[in-house]
């Protein structure tokens, strides 16, 4: 069994910087790299509505823009005493991205359910269907 305490203490600690006006529903989001590096993240919205980006993905963006190619965990933090799934936008992006990770959605800032990235997007659409047709 993994020992992902600290993984779920920085998903939890890095919520704090969520910035959801519009929302006022704030997600912290802590990525692991296989070698044991920990990025951040939390959701950030815009008034455009659309150009908010999830806490996940952001988490992920910091991680490959420094380097980092192999991951093993995301943990998902909200305050609504409920586990919250990552939306199915960062369930793709993580699936191509990050690969088949664990995924930890975090409620009462320490329970968690864990799965599979696989088992929440069955099926997905990757670069492997991409064909050329002309
Ligand atoms: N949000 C996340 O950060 N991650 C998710 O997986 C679901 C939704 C954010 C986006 C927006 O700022 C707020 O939660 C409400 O949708």
């Amino acid at each position: 069994m993994n020992d992902y305490f600290a993984l779920i203490k920085a998903a939890v600690d890095v919520r704090r910087y969520s910035v959801a006006p519009y929302s006022s529903f704030s997600v912290g989001a802590a990525l692991l790299t296989r070698d044991g590096k920990i990025y951040t993240g939390c959701n950030i919205e815009s008034s455009s509505l659309g150009l908010t980006i999830c806490a996940e993905r952001v988490a992920l963006f910091k991680a490959l823009s420094e380097g980092e190619r192999s991951f093993a965990a995301v943990a998902i933090s909200t305050s609504t005493g409920e586990a919250c799934p990552p939306c199915g936008a960062c369930r793709q992006v993580l699936l191509e991205l990050a690969g088949n990770i664990d995924v930890l959605s975090i409620y009462d800032d320490k329970k968690y359910t864990m799965l599979k990235l696989e088992k929440l997007l069955p099926k997905a659409f990757t670069n492997k269907f991409i064909k050329r047709d002309r």
